[in-house]
């Protein structure tokens, strides 16, 4: 869950910060708490970023995007991740990632421009035995295929 704190983005992310020295190898894991904080990372957040880490945001950014953790718009109201693992691949999960992105008219990584949905692609759950599986705001969705996904997408718009 994301808390949203009163003071400026800017002072929350240096907040975050300042708990690793300001060297390279903390900036992923600055990175990481500073997406958890904000739910993602934004151009002023980068700026203070890179400030702290005396980096320039567009380094911060030749870091961050090599990494596909990290989003750069504030994430949807609901979030649907499908796990791609080995097991979910072989039942379907392409196409159920296919049709999802059909659907929404995103890609992975993406939140539809309303808002309502993010879309994110998992490394394997951990629930094999429930593949295809995806994930929608925390709840794990066993055995899926495209037309029980839109339905699943249905209800939550609802
Ligand atoms: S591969 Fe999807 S849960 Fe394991």
């Amino acid at each position: 869950m994301i808390e949203v704190s009163l003071a400026r983005p800017a002072d929350r992310v240096h907040d975050v910060c300042r708990r690793y020295a300001p060297d390279r190898e903390n900036l992923i894991p600055a990175l990481q708490e500073v997406q958890e904080t904000e739910g993602f990372l934004s151009p002023e957040a980068v700026d203070a970023v890179a400030g702290y880490f005396r980096l320039s945001p567009n380094n911060v950014y030749g870091v961050a995007t090599f990494y596909a953790q990290f989003r750069y718009r504030p994430p949807g109201r609901h979030c649907l991740k499908i796990c791609q693992g080995t097991a979910c691949h072989v039942q379907g999960s392409g196409v159920l990632l296919d049709a999802a992105q059909r659907t929404l008219g995103i890609r992975s990584g993406e939140t539809t421009v309303d808002g309502d949905f993010g879309l994110e692609e998992l490394a394997c759950l951990g629930s094999c035995a429930l593949a295809p599986a995806v994930v929608l705001d925390g709840v794990v969705h066993a055995r899926q295929t495209p037309k029980k996904l839109n339905t699943l997408l249905e209800k939550a718009r609802s």
